[in-house]
């Protein structure tokens, strides 16, 4: 059983989620545009986790017997100027997921909710995935700087990522 303090904050961040997936989607119209098809992957992928995140959520309030309140999911960002720029973009992003699913926690530790403890550790342990994965990108980003040849390999480097759905 959750408190409905819990099923709100919980459902706020199912809203989160959705929105992160739009936002997602719209750095992979840039780089679709851009023809940088790798990197077009890599945000489909990330479009798609954020999907299953909020299935994840919505899934777990369900089974613990509260009630999902779908809402309207605000547009995202969609005018970028540098490949560069979309993945800083995508890392703060990403930190403000990790703030909020840290908050999450800490109301869950507060109202000693167990269920909802073990629930949210797969959140946690999954952001130090998140944004390291981005960060390393930004490095490699940042040691090629113009060069055109160096942004081909990382592009065809992030062609071969793969939806993993989660466990
Ligand atoms: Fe749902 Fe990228 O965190």
């Amino acid at each position: 059983m959750l408190s409905q303090k819990l099923i709100d904050a919980i459902n706020e961040q199912i809203q989160f989620e959705y929105y992160s997936a739009f936002a997602y989607k719209a750095m992979q119209a840039y780089f679709e545009g851009e023809d940088l098809t790798g990197m077009a992957n890599w945000m489909d992928i990330q479009f798609q986790e954020e999907l299953s995140h909020a299935e994840k959520m919505f899934q777990f309030v369900c089974e613990t017997g509260g009630k999902v309140e779908v809402m309207e999911i605000k547009a995202p960002n969609n005018k970028f100027d540098s490949v560069l720029e979309v993945f800083k973009e995508t890392l703060k992003h990403e930190q403000e997921v990790t703030s909020r699913i840290n908050k999450l926690m800490d109301l869950a530790q507060e109202e000693k909710n167990h269920t909802a403890q073990i629930f949210l550790q797969w959140f946690i342990t999954e952001q130090i995935e998140e944004e390291a994965n981005v960060s390393h990108i930004i490095a490699k980003l940042k040691r090629i700087g113009a060069d055109g040849r160096g942004l081909m390999m990382i592009d065809q480097d992030l062609e071969k990522r793969v939806f993993a759905p989660p466990a």
